[in-house]
């Protein structure tokens, strides 16, 4: 289950309905998936073969479809992330800069865990997002963020695109951000 940190405050916020109903203000659409659904040997897998990355769609693929349905996404893909990825810090630190889309980043996660850090309203400003398995997060478009890791540095989540060009990171320079 997701947790909330506001880094103005340091103050969390925990359970479904608190995680929910914070993140419906923010405009930052939050469901979950069943993580056990998934194959056990999948569950902490993080370096995957093309065939595990099928597995996982298909085991999803419910879900999927009908989240592409509602939002009109028309793609969908794995991305899995572990001390085994080639230049992992390297990536990470590309990750690490507040930046916005031209169309929603939607990550679902199916393994591991992650932290969005998204700009809310002027009066909440900036917010870490922890997520786990079963956790499925859609950033709006247009609204400045960016992903890392958790100390594990495991992730495997399924994203969805309306088209993977809307996906490019534009840099949102920001000097009320503070790391
Ligand atoms: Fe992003």
């Amino acid at each position: 289950m997701a947790e909330i940190r506001l880094r103005n405050t340091d103050e969390r916020i925990q359970g479904e309905d608190k995680v929910r109903a914070f993140l419906d203000k923010q405009n930052v659409l939050y469901e979950h998936w069943e993580p056990s659904k998934l194959p056990e040997h999948l569950q902490q897998k993080f370096s995957l073969s093309d065939e595990d990355k099928a597995a996982i769609l298909a085991t999803y693929d419910a879900e999927i479809r009908d989240l592409a349905g509602r939002r009109s996404y028309k793609t969908w893909d794995i991305i899995a992330l572990s001390e085994s990825t080639p230049n992992l810090d390297e990536l990470l630190k590309k990750f690490e800069n507040v930046h916005t889309h031209t169309e929603d980043e939607v990550r679902a996660i199916t393994a591991g865990r992650g932290i969005f850090i998204i700009k809310g309203d002027d009066e909440t400003g900036y917010f870490d997002v922890e997520l786990e398995a079963g956790d499925v997060i859609s950033v709006p478009e247009g609204q400045p963020h960016f992903f890392t890791l958790m100390d594990n540095k495991q992730i495997v989540a399924v994203r969805l695109f309306i088209e993977p060009a809307g996906w490019v990171a534009q840099p949102y320079a920001d000097p009320a951000f503070a790391k």
